[in-house]
């Protein structure tokens, strides 16, 4: 298989498609044509034994933890209902004990700081920080909409150099000053990333009978939305778990709620059965639905409860 057709950009529309059982799982264990890969683990079965072996901790491959809830772009249909929030910042001495917690179950690869908007948090270096201490190895990346970045003061280029994390900016279609922020980072000794052009936006909408099939949604989410996310001293499997009770508080939507078997407690918990966990749907996934998975140009939000609900059919079908 050329490599070029084995990384071939993904195009959302086609990995959400539902498809026959062994064409999925060959396109997603042999082709990879379409799948982006999975956010939890990247090992192959051969190294987790070696590991377990060993007697190592399991390695998650990534999570991510708001250091804010608010934001300050507000950008349409926001995956982590950020748009909907008022302002929220994480404590830094229970971020601190946090991740002392996660990093006692779990290897990490790569974890996100991010929000929300993380620059609007007054003490991000000190996240930043900590984030380093607990995590030597990972390849830590904040993420942030950019649109602060020119802003900071030379002591957040210092921290972010010393304790090699890497800016990692959305590249939102709004005129952010690219050269200027690359040089920064250039002066400072920072990585600074970008992500590909972010001019659209997907939405996956939010069932909320809950009617379904979970299964299928978790598999279909597989490195879309399902992205662990490490809240309050537990691990959801996506930002929606963890966040939809501001959708749901801000309509007044009575369904989706989020059950305490929808995360799993850090503390209470080892390595394997946190991984197990993630490895598989919960019951939350009965209200993704993918059938109705849209993409859409990026804008700001108008806070309306159809950014997160299925699109009215506008033509009647034959
Ligand atoms: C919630 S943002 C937080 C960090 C920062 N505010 C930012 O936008 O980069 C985390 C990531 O989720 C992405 N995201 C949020 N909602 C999305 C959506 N509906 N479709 C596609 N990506 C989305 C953002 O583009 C960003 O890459
Ligand atoms: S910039 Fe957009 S995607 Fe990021 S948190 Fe803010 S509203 Fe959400
Ligand atoms: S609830 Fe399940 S299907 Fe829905 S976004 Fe989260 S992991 Fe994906």
């Amino acid at each position: 298989m050329a490599r070029s057709v084995v990384m071939r950009r993904y195009d959302l529309e086609l990995v959400v498609k539902p498809e026959s059982a062994v064409r999925r799982w060959l396109s997603m264990h042999v082709l990879r044509l379409y799948y982006p890969k999975s956010m939890v683990s990247r090992q192959s079965a051969t190294a987790r034994l070696a590991q377990r072996f060993r007697g190592d901790k399991p390695t998650l491959f990534h999570f991510e933890i708001h250091i804010t809830d608010h934001c300050n772009l507000n950008c349409r249909g926001c995956g982590h209902f950020s748009n909907l929030c008022a302002p929220t910042y994480l404590d830094l001495d229970s971020f601190r004990f946090d991740m002392a917690a996660l990093s006692a179950k779990v290897n990490v690869e790569q974890l996100f700081l991010l929000g929300g908007e993380p620059l609007l948090h007054p003490q991000v270096n000190d996240f930043i920080r900590v984030a380093r201490e607990r995590f030597p190895k990972a390849r830590i990346s904040l993420l942030t909409n950019g649109s602060l970045v020119m802003r900071q003061e030379p002591m957040f280029w210092h921290t972010l150099a010393e304790t090699r994390t890497i800016l990692l900016c959305d590249a939102y279609p709004i005129g952010l000053p690219v050269d200027e922020i690359n040089a920064r980072g250039a002066k400072h000794d920072v990585v600074v990333e970008w992500t590909e052009k972010r001019d659209l936006f997907f939405k996956i909408p939010l069932d909320e009978t809950g009617s379904q099939d979970a299964s299928a949604s978790y598999r279909r989410c597989s490195g879309i939305n399902n992205c662990p996310m490490y809240k309050d001293g537990r691990l959801y499997p996506c930002a929606f778990t963890a966040y939809v009770d501001i959708f749901r508080e801000r309509f007044g939507v009575d369904g989706l709620r989020v059950a305490e078997s929808d995360s799993i407690s850090v503390r209470d918990s080892d390595g394997e059965a946190i991984m197990r966990f993630l490895g598989k749907p919960v019951s939350f996934c009965r209200h993704c639905d993918y059938d109705h998975f849209e993409m859409y140009e990026w804008g700001k939000t108008e806070c309306s409860i159809d950014e997160w609900t299925r699109t009215p059919q506008t033509t009647v079908p034959l």
